[in-house]
């Protein structure tokens, strides 16, 4: 059988790559969504850390939630689909702040925005397409870094992403959250976490979710699961390992060269110059 072709696999919606499992009839129903005030968004860029944000706040909740696939993955059924759910939604995405279904703002719903060091953010996203015969093929990693800094990648620019979001950091239905923190102290994270979603939570409690989501507990335990794709964060494999890669902060420095990290700066200081970060 032959490769799937990138028009196969790709298409631009208002100026963003999406992969086809992302229907254009879906996304441009998105507005149409029926939030509930009770729903929490869980946003990130890929990459950055999104298994590891869902897994902590799934073991927050001791009521029934349904931690959703990503909102704008899947076809025109998916927004029904989602209507039907009875019990509290966690729901992921990807989306840019501008595409968000309206909805969600009128109705002031919890958001917890996670970022990355987007140097290991490309790192990490060039390791998942070069491995996944459902994204376009990459042959070199120079390659991928070019096409990461031009915001030709699916979700669009890093920059544009970070910077729709960070717009709206002192909303305060929206959380901020640094992958970078998780990784130096995760209880004081989940911590913060559970304040922020009224949940009270012992810290006996806290530091057992802390044990249960580290980077070899959660990669075991993905691995034993028998995962359907369309009930998980990542829609796009059924592969886990692609998912649970490395977990480290860093790793940009296994694969930037000196040349690449200057202009990786370049580019970071001109696009962020309004930025706090
Ligand atoms: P690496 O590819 O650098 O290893 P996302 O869930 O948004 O797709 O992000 C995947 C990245 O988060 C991967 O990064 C993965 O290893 C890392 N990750 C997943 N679970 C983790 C955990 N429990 N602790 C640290 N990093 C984790």
């Amino acid at each position: 059988m032959s490769n799937p072709t990138e028009a196969e696999l790709i298409h631009m919606f208002k100026g963003i790559l999406f992969t086809t499992r992302s229907s254009p009839e879906l996304l441009k129903s998105l507005d149409t969504f029926d939030a509930r005030e009770d729903d929490v968004l869980l946003v990130s860029y890929p990459k950055s850390g999104t298994h590891w944000l869902a897994g902590v706040i799934s073991k927050l909740y001791n009521t029934q939630v349904t931690l959703t696939s990503p909102i704008e993955f899947g076809d025109v059924s998916k927004l029904e689909e989602l209507n039907k759910l009875s019990s509290k939604r966690i729901i992921p995405t990807h989306l840019d702040y501008n595409l968000l279904p309206q909805n969600f703002k009128n109705k002031k719903c919890k958001m917890i925005y996670i970022c990355r060091n987007p140097k290991d953010t490309a790192v990490s996203m060039y390791h998942y397409y070069r491995d996944n015969p459902n994204l376009p093929t990459v042959d070199t990693w120079p390659a991928f870094f070019d096409l990461f800094l031009n915001g030709d990648v699916v979700c669009g620019s890093w920059f544009d992403h970070f910077l729709s979001w960070e717009k709206h950091e002192n909303d305060k239905n929206i959380l901020f959250l640094f992958y970078e923190d998780m990784k130096k102290d995760l209880p004081k994270i989940v911590k913060k976490i559970s304040l922020f979603l009224g949940l009270n939570v012992s810290d006996n409690d806290i530091q057992d979710i802390c044990k249960k989501s580290s980077f070899s507990e959660m990669k075991n335990d993905t691995e034993k699961e028998n995962t359907d794709p369309s009930h998980t964060v990542c829609v796009l494999t059924t592969n886990r390992k692609l998912i649970f890669r490395k977990g480290a902060v860093g790793d940009w420095k296994n694969h930037f060269t000196p040349k690449q990290n200057r202009r990786f700066e370049e580019v970071f200081n001109e696009k962020m110059k309004l930025s706090k970060m």
